[in-house]
C-alpha cells in the first residue's frame, strides 16, 4: 500500500465520529452512517453529538472531513476503513454482530470494485473470534477477493472515556493492534504515530488475543472499582477507618496504582458492565467459569442496595432515636444529585444513581433529583414518578436527605442556606469531606 492519505470511517456515532475528526486532523477522512440527518450536520462543519471538543475539531477540520451514506464512495476514495457500529449486548451478555455485518457486507461489495490492497479495521468492542470467523469470512463472500492478498483485517479497540473522549484518542497510554500480517499491523502503527499528540506504545498481536484484551482490560479496571468499594463497606463498620485514606496510600505502591480504586458508586455507563459481563460469558463459551468477573458484577449491583440501606438508616423516620421530626418513609423526601453514571456527560446507560433512584422510589421515599445535563433522559425512565428541579440548591432545599451520586464539580460547593435543619446527606464521593458543614454527613467507606 502506498502512503496513507485517506481514511474511512463507518460509524458517525459517540465514539466514530471522535475517531473520525481526530483523523481529519492529519488524513482526508469520509465518514459514513446510515442517519441521514446526522450526515447533513457534518457535512455542515456541526456536530450531532455532544462531547468536548468535538464541535471545535468538526468545524476547524471540515475540508477534511467529509460525510455520506454511500459505502461505495467512501472504501473506493479511501485506503483504510475503520467500522465503529454499536454491537449492543445480547440477554447472554455477548455483542451483536447485526450492524456489523450489515456494514461488512457493504464494504465487501464496494470491495469487489477496488483494485488496490484495502485495510479493514474492526474498532467496535466484539466478541473474541469475530474479526477472523466471521468479519473475514462476510468480506471474503462478498468482495470475492482475498484477505491477506486483496485486502487486510485487523482488530483496532480505543480505550477511551465519554466526556474526554477526544483527549483520551490523542493521549493513549497504547494502541491495541490485533493484526493478521505484520504489514496490517505497521499500517496502523504508522497512522496513529501520526495522529496522536504523544508518543504511545503499542500492543500488537493476533486478532483472538486483541479482541479478549480488550474487554479483559475493562474487566480489570471493574475489578479494581469493586475492590475499593469492598474495602468501603467493610471500613464502614470500623469506627475512625477511612476507606478513601486507605485507598490514596496503598495505590502509590507501583504494583496497585491510584486510578479507580476510591470509594463510590459502582461503576456503570455503556462499556464497564457489558464488558464484564461479555468477559464471563465468553469464558463460559470456552468451558471456563470466570468466578471473579461474575463476582465483581455481583458485588456492583449489591451497591445499590447497600446505598439505600444507609439512606434508610439516615431518613427521619428510620433515624436517630432522638430526630424531633419523625416522618414515615412516605412523608421523607429524598434528593438525589446527580444522575448521569459519572460527570460530564448526560449519559445514563447502566447508571448506579438511576438505579438507586428505583430503588428507593420502590420503598416508598419521595424523590427529588437535580443533574445537571441528564435530566432529559431520565425523564423517560421516571416519568411523572420524581419531582425534577433546576439547581442543586432546589433539590437541596425540598429535602430531608440528599444523596450526592454523581461527583460534578459544581456538587463541590453545596450550599445549604435554606436547607431543613435536620438535614441529613449521603457524599457518595467525599466531595465536601474537607469542610466544616455543621450538619448530619456521611461520607462513603468511612466508619
Ligand atoms: N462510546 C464509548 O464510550 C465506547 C468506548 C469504547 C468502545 N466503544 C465501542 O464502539 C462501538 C460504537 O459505540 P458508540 O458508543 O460510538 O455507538 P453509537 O450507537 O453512539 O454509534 C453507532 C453509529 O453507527 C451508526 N450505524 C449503525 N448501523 C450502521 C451501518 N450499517 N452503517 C453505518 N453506520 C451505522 C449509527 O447510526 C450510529 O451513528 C461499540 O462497539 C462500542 O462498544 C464505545
Amino acid at each position: 500500500m502506498k502512503e496513507v492519505n485517506s481514511i474511512s470511517v463507518v460509524g458517525l456515532g459517540k465514539l466514530g465520529l471522535c475517531t473520525a475528526s481526530c483523523f481529519a486532523q492529519k488524513y482526508k477522512v469520509i465518514g459514513v452512517d446510515i442517519d441521514r440527518d446526522k450526515i447533513d450536520l457534518i457535512n455542515q462543519g456541526k456536530t450531532p453529538i455532544s462531547e468536548t471538543g468535538l464541535s471545535e475539531m468538526i468545524s476547524k477540520y471540515k475540508e477534511n472531513l467529509k460525510a455520506t451514506t454511500d459505502y461505495r464512495r467512501a472504501i473506493l476514495n479511501s485506503q483504510v476503513t475503520f467500522i465503529v457500529v454499536a454491537t449492543p449486548s445480547e440477554a447472554d451478555g455477548t455483542f451483536s454482530n447485526k450492524q456489523l455485518e450489515v456494514a461488512l457486507k457493504q464494504i465487501g461489495a464496494a470491495l469487489r470494485e477496488k483494485q488496490a490492497y484495502h485495510l479493514v479495521v474492526i474498532t467496535s468492542t466484539v466478541m473474541p473470534g469475530t474479526t477472523e470467523h466471521v468479519a473475514k469470512f462476510v468480506l471474503e463472500e462478498t468482495s470475492r477477493k482475498k484477505c491477506g492478498k486483496d485486502f487486510g483485517i485487523a482488530y483496532n479497540p480505543e480505550f477511551i472515556a465519554l466526556g474526554r473522549v477526544i483527549r483520551d484518542f490523542l493521549n493513549p497510554d497504547f494502541i491495541l493492534i490485533g493484526e493478521m500480517s505484520e504489514k496490517d499491523g505497521q499500517i496502523l502503527e504508522d497512522i496513529y504515530k501520526n495522529t496522536c499528540e504523544n508518543t504511545p506504545r503499542f500492543g500488537r498481536m493476533n486478532l483472538v488475543s486483541a479482541e479478549i484484551a480488550k474487554i479483559s482490560l475493562n474487566c480489570y479496571i471493574t475489578m479494581k472499582i469493586t475492590y475499593a468499594n469492598s474495602l468501603a463497606s467493610i471500613c464502614e463498620k470500623v469506627p475512625g477507618a477511612d476507606a478513601s485514606v486507605i485507598t490514596s496510600a496503598i495505590g502509590l505502591d507501583s504494583r496497585i496504582g491510584k486510578k479507580y480504586l476510591k470509594p463510590g458508586l459502582g461503576y456503570g455507563g455503556p462499556c464497564f458492565p457489558r464488558d464484564n459481563v461479555a468477559f464471563a460469558a465468553f469464558a463460559r463459551k470456552v468451558g471456563v467459569k470466570a468466578k471473579l468477573a461474575e463476582m465483581v458484577d455481583e458485588v456492583n449491583r449489591d451497591q445499590v442496595t447497600r446505598i439505600a440501606k444507609i439512606i434508610n438508616d439516615l431518613s427521619v423516620g428510620n433515624g436517630p432515636a432522638n430526630s424531633s421530626d419523625k416522618k414515615t418513609k412516605e412523608e421523607t423526601v429524598i434528593g438525589v444529585l446527580g444522575l448521569s453514571y459519572k460527570p460530564n456527560t448526560h449519559i445514563i446507560e447502566d447508571s448506579q444513581a438511576i438505579d438507586i433512584v428505583q430503588q428507593l422510589i420502590n420503598e416508598g421515599y419521595k424523590l427529588t433529583v437535580y443533574d445537571p445535563q441528564a435530566q432529559g433522559l431520565a425523564k423517560s425512565v421516571f416519568g411523572d414518578s420524581v419531582r425534577y428541579t433546576n439547581s442543586s440548591k432546589e433539590c437541596m432545599r425540598l429535602a430531608d436527605v440528599v444523596l450526592i451520586t454523581t461527583p460534578w464539580e459544581e456538587f463541590k460547593d453545596i450550599d445549604l442556606s435554606g436547607c431543613k435543619k435536620d438535614l441529613a446527606v449521603l457524599d457518595c464521593w467525599n466531595l465536601s469531606k474537607d469542610r466544616e458543614l455543621g450538619i448530619n454527613i456521611r461520607y462513603l467507606g468511612r466508619g
